[in-house]
This record gives structure tokens, C-alpha cells and sequence, in this order.
């Protein structure tokens, strides 16, 4: 498929002029039609689950790229019937969720729009890694409509994780060839600061137990949970990225 060349500059031209009052989708598809190219916006589609908001924050910059490049982005935010509380009220809960999630315990989803079913150029699966897994949002969405929404699709594996994603992307990738779809690379978020502190800024996190005071001892080695701000760059370069790459493939 032939793609139209960008016709901004051409267009500001014939306004300049006053040629008519014309406006820019216009111009460029009239301008494609004309010369007979094939003008097809690609569509992108983003299932996703965020329990801390770090995926959701990252998805939004990454989008933000995509959309740059003239993507369409339609976002399906997976919603847990009973999810857990943020914060985990007790070290016994934290614990429970951990040893569940590790153990791959689905958390049941509500139904999905009826838009996931639709025929998307791209598919990307967005959440955090729980326990070395895929979060039980996530599973429970691939047990249940994955073959449907991914199958013959390209999807692009979205991970943020304090550190271990590995078995996270194998989980993700068996599933999607099980279901006959094309894995491609996965785009992967880990939080930037070292161990200890991360592992220890998690679970005060999660406990809702953070240290406030910014000038603190512990926020000197934790500046703050999760991913920061040039990983939000990072994020964006990479929707540009993958918008290129989709716009430049054949179908
Ligand atoms: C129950 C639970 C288990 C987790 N297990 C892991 C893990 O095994 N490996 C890891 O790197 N991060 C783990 N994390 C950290 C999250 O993956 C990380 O904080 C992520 O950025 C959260 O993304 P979200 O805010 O979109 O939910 C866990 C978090 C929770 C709540």
C-alpha cells in the first residue's frame, strides 16, 4: 500500500494564497485521491490494566507519540469486579495478594467493549508484573477474549515492573502464539532506582506507609515510587517509534 506524502507545507501554501477556504484533511485527501494513492489511517488498539497508575501514566506519553504520527489510539482500561484495595490495610493482605499472584490467580474482569473486537492494525497488552506474572486482570482478559481480539494481530507486549518482567513477556508471548497472534518486541518500564530501595519503596508503597518528608534520609536513596519523568520521554519516543514502523509496513 502506497502511503500519501505529508502535504502540510503545500497546504499553508494554497491558504496563504487564498486560493479557497480549504480545510487540511481535505486538501490531503483529495490530494490523495487525485493521485491515486490508498489512504488508510492505521488503528491501534490498547487493553490495559493499572493498579498504581504507572502503566495508565506511561500509556498516555507513549500515545501521545503514536498520535503524532497520525495513529488512531482507542484505550479498553480492564476493571477488576473486586479489586484489591490500594493501600493494602495490612502486611497479611500484602503478603496474601503476593502469594495469589504468584500462583497466577485470575482476577475476573468485566465484559469488554464490543470495540476490542473489531479489526485493529495493532494490539498492545499494557500492565504491570505481579509476582513474575502478568497482573490477574491481564490473565483473565487472555483467557477470555484473547483469541478473539489478538488472533492473526500484531501485539506489542506493555510492561511496568519495579524490576523482573521476564516471565511476565514468556507468559504473555505463549499466550499470543497459542491464540495464532504476532508478538512483536515487548516495550518494557522498569522502575529506575536501585535495590534495596525499590523493593523497600514498593512495599511502603503499597501499604500506603511512603516516607513523606522529601528531605529524609530514605528519600535521599527514593526519590519517589515508580517510573520518572524521562522514562515518560522514553515513552513517547517509543509510540513515535512504533507509529513509524506501522505506518511504513506492508499490512
Ligand atoms: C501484588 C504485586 C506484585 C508485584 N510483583 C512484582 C514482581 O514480581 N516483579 C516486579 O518487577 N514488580 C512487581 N510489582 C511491582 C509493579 O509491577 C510495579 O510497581 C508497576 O510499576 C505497577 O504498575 P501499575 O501502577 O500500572 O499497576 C508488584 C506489584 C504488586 C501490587
Amino acid at each position: 500500500m502506497k502511503r500519501a506524502p505529508d502535504l502540510s507545507g503545500a497546504f499553508f501554501f494554497v491558504k496563504r494564497k487564498g486560493w479557497r477556504e480549504i480545510d487540511r484533511d481535505e486538501f490531503q485527501l483529495t490530494y490523495a485521491i487525485i493521485r491515486g494513492y490508498h489512504l488508510k489511517r492505521k488503528r491501534m488498539l490498547i487493553v490495559f490494566y493499572s493498579f498504581t497508575q504507572q502503566t495508565r501514566v506511561l500509556l498516555k506519553r507513549f500515545v501521545e507519540g503514536l498520535e503524532r504520527e497520525g495513529i488512531e489510539v482507542v484505550f479498553e482500561r480492564l476493571e477488576p469486579v473486586t479489586p484489591y484495595p490500594f493501600p493494602f490495610k495490612t502486611d497479611f493482605r500484602l503478603a496474601v495478594a503476593m502469594v495469589r499472584t504468584f500462583l497466577r490467580q485470575r482476577m475476573t474482569i468485566h465484559p469488554v467493549s464490543a470495540q476490542c473486537f473489531a479489526d485493529w492494525d495493532c494490539v498492545v497488552i499494557a500492565g504491570p508484573t505481579w509476582s513474575y506474572h502478568p497482573s490477574g486482570p491481564v490473565l483473565d482478559f487472555l483467557d477470555r477474549y484473547g483469541q478473539q481480539v489478538c488472533a492473526g494481530k500484531r501485539v506489542i507486549p506493555f510492561i511496568s515492573c519495579r524490576s523482573y518482567w521476564r516471565i511476565h513477556y514468556w507468559t504473555l508471548k505463549y499466550y499470543l502464539q497459542k491464540y495464532q497472534a504476532k508478538p512483536l518486541a515487548p516495550i518494557v518500564f522498569v522502575h529506575p532506582i536501585k535495590e534495596p530501595w525499590r523493593f523497600i519503596g514498593l512495599v511502603l508503597q503499597m501499604r500506603g506507609k511512603m516516607v513523606r518528608k522529601e528531605k529524609s534520609w530514605f528519600r535521599k536513596h527514593y526519590p519517589g515510587f515508580g517510573h520518572n519523568k524521562e522514562q515518560g520521554d522514553m515513552a513517547m519516543e517509543e509510540g513515535r517509534r512504533m507509529a513509524r514502523r506501522l505506518l511504513t509496513e506492508d499490512d
